[in-house]
C-alpha cells in the first residue's frame, strides 16, 4: 500500500502546527511505521527539532529537482526520516504537481507521509491537495478558530473538504476557563475536533524545541492516541460548511466602508 500522506495545515502561525506534527510522527514511529516528515515551514521547526546536524541540502534543493526526496533524507534516532526546512519556502506558492513529484520516490516505503505547513495560503495548495488525510490545528480563542474556520473554507474551495480529518485543538491549558471550556465542547459535540486534545505541557516545548528527544510516555500515550483517531474517523461534512460559514458571517458582519 502507498504511504498515506497527512498534511497538518493553517493559515494562522503559531497554533501547534509543528507540535501536532511532530506528536504524530512520534507516535507512528513509535508504533512500528517507517515515517517521514516534510518540513514546509521556512523556518524549519520541525526538521530542527528532528535532525540536529546541519546539513547542506534542503528541502529547497528538493522540490528544484537538484536532489531526489530519497536521498535527502537523514534518519533521525527516532526512526523518523526528515529533511531539513529552508527559508526560500516563505516566498514560494507550492503547487500539487511539484508536491506529487516529491513524494512520488518514497510513497512505496514509507508508511506515514506527515507534511508540516507554512501558514500562507499560496504555501497551502500543494500541501493540502495531495492530502490523503488533513488535519487542522488550534489554539482555544476566537482569532485561531476563525483562522481554523478559513482553512477549512480553503480546503473546500481546493475541493479536498471531505479529506479533512478534524481540529485538533493544542495547547490548551488545564484548568480551562469557562469560555474556552464551551468552546471545546462545542467543537467536540458536532464532531469538528478530535476528542483528544494536546494539552500544554512543558514536555512538548522541550521534545519540539530542538533536542529532538521522545515525548515522555503520556505525551506519547496522547499523541498515539490522536493517531488512532485520525486513522478512524470521519468528520461530518455539514458541520464543516457550518464552522465555514461561522467564520465567514463574522467576516460579513464586520463594517462595510460606504
Ligand atoms: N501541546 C503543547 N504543549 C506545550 N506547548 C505547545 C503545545 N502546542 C503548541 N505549543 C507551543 O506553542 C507555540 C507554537 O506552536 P508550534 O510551533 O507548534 O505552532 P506552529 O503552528 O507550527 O507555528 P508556526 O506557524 O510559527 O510554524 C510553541 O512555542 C509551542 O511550543
Ligand atoms: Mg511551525
Amino acid at each position: 500500500m502507498p504511504a498515506e500522506i497527512i498534511t497538518i495545515a493553517s493559515l494562522k502561525g503559531g497554533v501547534g502546527k509543528t507540535t501536532t506534527t511532530y506528536a504524530l510522527a512520534a507516535a507512528a514511529a513509535a508504533s512500528g511505521l517507517s515515517v517521514v516528515a516534510i518540513d514546509l515551514d521556512p523556518t524549519g521547526g520541525l526538521s530542527n527539532a528532528l535532525e540536529k546536524a546541519k546539513r547542506a541540502v534542503t528541502i529547497a534543493d528538493v522540490l528544484h529537482g537538484r536532489i531526489g526526496l530519497r536521498q535527502a533524507l537523514v534518519e533521525h534516532p527516532l526512526g523518523i526520516r526528515t529533511v531539513p526546512g529552508h527559508r526560500s519556502l516563505n516566498h514560494e506558492p507550492l503547487h500539487e504537481r511539484q508536491l506529487r513529484d516529491v513524494v512520488e520516490p518514497v510513497l512505496d516505503d514509507a508508511d506515514v507521509i506527515l507534511i508540516d505547513t507554512h501558514p500562507h495560503e499560496p504555501s497551502l495548495i500543494g500541501p493540502m491537495t495531495v492530502a490523503d488525510r488533513i488535519v487542522i490545528p488550534t489554539a482555544l480563542d476566537l482569532l485561531s478558530l476563525r483562522a481554523a474556520a478559513l482553512s477549512v473554507g480553503l480546503a473546500q474551495e481546493l475541493g479536498v473538504l471531505h479529506r479533512i480529518r478534524g481540529i485538533v485543538v493544542s495547547n490548551a491549558k488545564r484548568p480551562l476557563s469557562r469560555l474556552t471550556e464551551s468552546l471545546l465542547y462545542g467543537l467536540t459535540a458536532n464532531g469538528l475536533a478530535f476528542q483528544t486534545v494536546l494539552w500544554f505541557s512543558s514536555g512538548w516545548v522541550a521534545a519540539t524545541s530542538g533536542k529532538g528527544e521522545m515525548p515522555g510516555p503520556m505525551l506519547l500515550e496522547e499523541a498515539k492516541r490522536l493517531l488512532q483517531e485520525l486513522a478512524t474517523r470521519d468528520v461530518p461534512v455539514d458541520a464543516l460548511r457550518q464552522f465555514i460559514a461561522l467564520a465567514q458571517g463574522r467576516r460579513a458582519a464586520s463594517p462595510v466602508p460606504a
